[in-house]
């Protein structure tokens, strides 16, 4: 067989999904798996976003339509952005992909040329770094730990731009971290960014999953010329519980939403028709149940940190944002589990625990910081219960 692209053969495959198809391969195979590697909201699509879809099938809207989106989902992009975070970008700078992380591929292909550098804030979604070294960019990582609650400084960012820097990838609210940057911290990137003539990915997807308060700011609302930098990817799958739809957008500068339409009508081509109509359905549809499954989060985030916070030997900052916990567990690494074998780090501690306590959860080396195992509590109150006893029981019997 001849060779294989070299950059697709570098590709790490995501490790959440990898942990998610394990645990559900165990499950088909009778095990009592306790899932908490992927972030996927447990509720159901809302009712009228399903209506909407089966109508627009029923009207027989099948047929191809332009490749950048229905004119219908990138004006209700275009509302949303103006009624939800003040920022104003025409429809025709609106871009509908296959889900965010299709709208973050497609950015990064349409922003890097070999040599260029990505600034990436660890812990990190693990599809950052891979998408960037596929499209021939560097990734540069700014580290940040549980004692900083995950935050870096706007002197750590000046401190990692060079030249070369192309672009900073903001995740706000951050998967994996729960931290949330507000105003003034963007301000402050933002003046640095304007700077240096960077752009900001910024990665919206959990904008509307905040606690104690705290509403969404996206950088492209801030003055100062920012918002001719920003490249915002957002999409349905995590407000609307609509993962399986695969519906994201870009909503940017006119250049490059028209370089993303050009690589959209060569390779992908629009998302299903009947997603993009459920997609219009759901952001027109007003934010109550957002903000209902936001109250779920809630209870469920005070549970699953207090749960933590009572093993010893764990440290873990308080979730600001989305739907994941990110405790510290490297006080575990060197002990031995009932079987003999030495925790070596993250991944050996994963592994162990779905093996001896069948508990999935996911290694912080997938996310660049191998002190850390990250749980998704996009779940039940059951499956928390559960999970947190596994967890307590696993690293308790590490000696
Ligand atoms: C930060 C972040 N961006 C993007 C995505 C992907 O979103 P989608 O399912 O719409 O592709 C995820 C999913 O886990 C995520 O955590």
């Amino acid at each position: 067989m001849k060779s294989l692209s070299s950059s697709v053969l570098a590709l790490a495959p995501s490790m959440t999904v990898a942990i998610d198809t394990r645990a559900k391969e165990l499950q088909a195979a009778g095990q009592d798996i306790v899932a908490l590697g992927v972030g996927e909201p447990d509720f159901d699509t809302p009712e009228h976003i399903k209506d909407a879809a089966i109508a627009s099938l029923r009207e027989g809207k099948t047929k191809y339509t332009a490749p950048t989106g229905i004119p219908e989902l990138k004006k209700a992009v275009s509302d949303k952005l103006l009624r939800e975070n003040g920022v104003k970008i025409p429809a025709d700078q609106v871009v509908i992909t296959s889900g965010v992380k299709h709208a973050v591929a497609n950015v990064l292909q349409t922003l890097l040329n070999p040599g260029d550098e990505v600034v990436i804030p660890a812990p990190y979604w693990v599809t950052y770094p891979e998408l960037v070294k596929l499209y021939g960019g560097t990734p540069v990582f700014i580290p940040t730990s549980v004692d900083t609650g995950y935050k870096f400084t706007p002197e750590a960012l000046e401190a990692a731009i060079t030249p070369r820097t192309k672009a900073l990838i903001l995740c706000n609210p951050s998967n994996p971290t729960g931290m949330v940057y507000g105003k003034a911290e963007l301000e402050a990137f933002a003046k640095i960014l304007v700077k240096h003539d960077v752009y900001v990915l910024s990665d919206e997807i959990y904008e509307h999953i905040l606690y104690d308060g705290r509403k969404p700011v996206s950088i492209a609302s801030l003055g100062g010329g920012i918002a001719d930098l920003t490249l915002i990817v957002n999409g349905v799958s995590k407000a609307y519980a609509m993962t399986g739809w695969r519906v994201g957008y870009f909503a940017g500068p006119a250049p490059i939403a028209k370089a993303i339409g050009a690589l959209q009508s060569q390779a992908t081509h629009h998302p299903a028709n009947v997603s993009q109509y459920g997609a219009v359905a759901a952001l027109n549809g007003g934010l109550e149940l957002v903000q209902k499954m936001g109250q779920e989060f809630n209870r469920r985030r005070e549970f699953v940190i207090e749960s933590l916070r009572a093993i010893p030997g764990i440290k873990v900052a308080m979730p600001e944002g989305a739907f994941y916990a990110l405790p510290e567990v490297s006080s575990f690494y060197g002990k031995k589990t009932p079987k003999g074998k030495v925790i070596g780090g993250s991944l050996d501690l994963c592994e162990y625990l779905l093996a001896d306590e069948l508990l999935a959860v996911v290694p912080g080396a997938a996310f660049g910081d191998d002190r850390c195992i990250r749980l998704s509590y996009a779940t039940s109150m059951d499956v928390l219960g559960k999970a947190l006893e596994r967890l307590r029981r696993g690293l308790l019997a590490l000696v």
